[in-house]
């Protein structure tokens, strides 16, 4: 493992620079450092929808796409989806992804 940064900004605009491992979850650092909205209910099994994330746009391809288990559960929160959306807790974190930036979806 070895050390990243990942930046969120909450809902409000509070921006929160993190310090993450490789092999986390970006879940995982956003909820260890009680980022306002990563509730992450289901503690990552896909399964809740509410560790969803904008991806920056210069980060996406990086990020990559959900796979259709992920894709369906984001069509659950249809209304506040959008085409960058990811759920944090499928983002395993590399260090490509290193200076990863997102925003925190509104809940619902
Ligand atoms: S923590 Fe539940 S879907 Fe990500």
């Amino acid at each position: 493992m070895s050390a990243l940064t990942v930046t969120f900004v909450e809902e409000d605009g509070t921006v929160k620079t993190l310090s993450g491992e490789t092999g986390q979850s970006l879940m995982q650092v956003g909820k260890d450092a009680g980022v306002e909205g990563i509730l992450a209910d289901c503690a990552g099994s896909c399964a809740c929808a509410t560790c969803h994330v904008y991806v920056d746009d210069d980060w996406y391809t990086a990020v990559g796409a959900p796979d259709a288990v992920e894709a369906e559960m984001l069509d659950m929160v249809a209304d506040v989806r959008k085409d960058n959306s990811r759920l944090s807790c499928q983002i395993k974190l590399t260090a490509a992804l290193d200076g990863l930036k997102v925003t925190v979806a509104p809940l619902g």
